[in-house]
C-alpha cells in the first residue's frame, strides 16, 4: 500500500527538500535557527528516547507518574464512547494508559509526521488492542486544519503530552491550540501536559546532562545536515549549549561554534564567527497562570489541573469555551 518503494522513495525525497529549504532559510536569518522538528531523524528519535530515561530529565517520569494517577478521572470527564486524537504520537507508553481507561474507546487517531514511526505504532496498537479502530494520520499537526477520517459525531478528546508545546513560542502555542480547537470541534476536549516553572538549577541540568546524551542530541543536527544536505560540519568544533532564561522562562539550546570556520551546506558556504549560534530549541516552562492564559487565548478552558507532589509537571484537562 503505502509502503511501497516508489511511494517511499517519493516522500523521502519530499522530507529531504522540506530540511533542505528549512536548514537554508535558518542559516540565512539571524539570529540563526532551524525548527526543532528536524531534530527527530531517526537517530535523533532514539537519541530523545535515551534522554527520557536519564537520572536529570524528570519530564518523562513525572509526567507518566501523573497519568498512572489521573487518567481515570480524564476518562470519566470524558465519558465513554469518544475519539482519542493524538497529537505527535510518541511514546506510546502513555497513550496506552489513556487507551485503557477510556471506555468504549471508539478510535485512537495518532498524528505523527514520520510514516515509519506512525505505522509501526499502529501495528503495535492494533495487536495489542484487537476491536480498536486505529487511524492513523500522516501530518505536521502544526498546520493540520482537519482530520482526514470519518469519525461520525463522537466526541473528540485530544492528547498532547510529554511538554512538547514547550518547543513552541506563545504566539506558536496558541495558534496550535486554536487550530486544535477546531479539529476536536464544540464537544471536544484536550489533554495537555507542561512543564513548569521551578529551580533554574533542576532546570539546567535537566538539558545538560552528565552523561552528554542531550549534547549528542543537539550536535545529531549537524550530523544530520552533513548526511541529507551534503555538509561538513566538524561535529568536534561546535558544542551544545543549554540554559535557562528566567525573563522568558524557557530553556534555549544552540549549537554554538567553536573557532572561526566556514561551512559547506546543500553547495553554499556559510562563515560562522568564534562562539556564534545556531539556535535548535526552546522549551518553554509554564506557571499556573501561563496555562490559564494560553488555554484562554485558544478558545479553551482549564476543567482540571493533575500536578506532582512537588509541582515539577502539570497535566491539565481544557475544554473548548462555549
Ligand atoms: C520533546 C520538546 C519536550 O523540551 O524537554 C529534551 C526536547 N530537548 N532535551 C524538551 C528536549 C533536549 C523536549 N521536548
Amino acid at each position: 500500500m503505502n509502503g511501497s518503494p516508489l511511494v517511499l522513495r517519493r516522500a523521502e525525497q519530499g522530507d529531504r527538500e522540506e530540511f533542505k529549504d528549512a536548514v537554508l532559510a535558518g542559516l540565512v536569518h539571524r539570529p540563526r535557527a532551524i525548527p526543532a522538528k528536524f531534530l527527530y531523524d531517526e537517530r535523533g528519535s532514539a537519541l530523545f528516547d535515551a534522554i527520557c530515561e536519564l537520572p536529570e530529565y524528570y519530564l518523562t517520569r513525572v509526567e507518566t507518574d501523573i497519568l498512572r494517577g489521573c487518567v481515570g478521572d480524564i476518562a470519566a470527564m470524558a465519558g465513554p464512547g469518544c475519539a482519542l486524537v493524538e497529537y505527535g504520537s510518541g511514546s506510546s507508553v502513555k497513550s496506552r494508559l489513556l487507551i485503557e481507561a477510556m471506555r468504549g474507546l471508539r478510535a485512537y487517531v495518532p498524528i505523527d509526521i514520520s510514516r515509519q514511526h506512525l505505522d509501526a505504532t499502529a501495528d503495535r496498537l492494533r495487536r495489542d488492542y484487537p476491536g480498536l479502530r486505529v487511524e492513523p494520520v500522516c501530518a505536521d499537526y502544526m498546520t493540520l486544519g482537519h482530520l482526514p477520517v470519518d469519525l461520525g459525531d463522537v466526541r473528540r478528546i485530544g492528547f498532547f503530552p510529554g511538554s512538547t508545546i514547550g518547543n513552541l513560542t506563545p504566539v506558536e502555542a496558541t495558534a496550535f491550540l486554536r487550530r486544535a480547537r477546531n479539529v476536536l470541534g464544540a464537544s471536544g476536549a484536550m489533554v495537555l501536559g507542561a512543564d513548569l516553572r521551578k529551580d533554574p538549577r533542576r532546570l539546567h541540568d535537566a538539558y545538560n546532562d552528565s552523561a552528554g546524551v542531550t549534547a549528542q542530541f543537539t550536535l545529531n543536527l549537524l550530523r544530520r545536515m552533513n548526511r541529507e544536505l551534503e555538509a561538513n560540519f566538524d561535529l568536534a568544533a561546535f558544542a551544545h549549549e543549554a540554559f535557562y532564561n528566567p525573563v522568558e522562562g524557557r530553556i534555549e539550546i544552540y549549537c554554538r561554534s567553536l573557532r572561526p570556520q566556514t561551512v559547506t551546506v546543500a553547495g553554499r558556504s556559510f562563515a560562522f564567527d568564534e562562539g556564534e549560534r545556531i539556535h535548535t530549541e526552546y522549551s518553554y516552562k509554564y506557571d499556573d497562570a501561563g496555562i490559564a492564559m494560553l488555554a484562554r487565548s485558544a478558545g479553551f478552558s482549564i476543567a482540571r489541573t493533575w500536578t506532582d507532589p512537588a509541582r515539577l509537571f502539570a497535566v491539565v484537562y481544557l475544554v473548548v469555551t462555549p
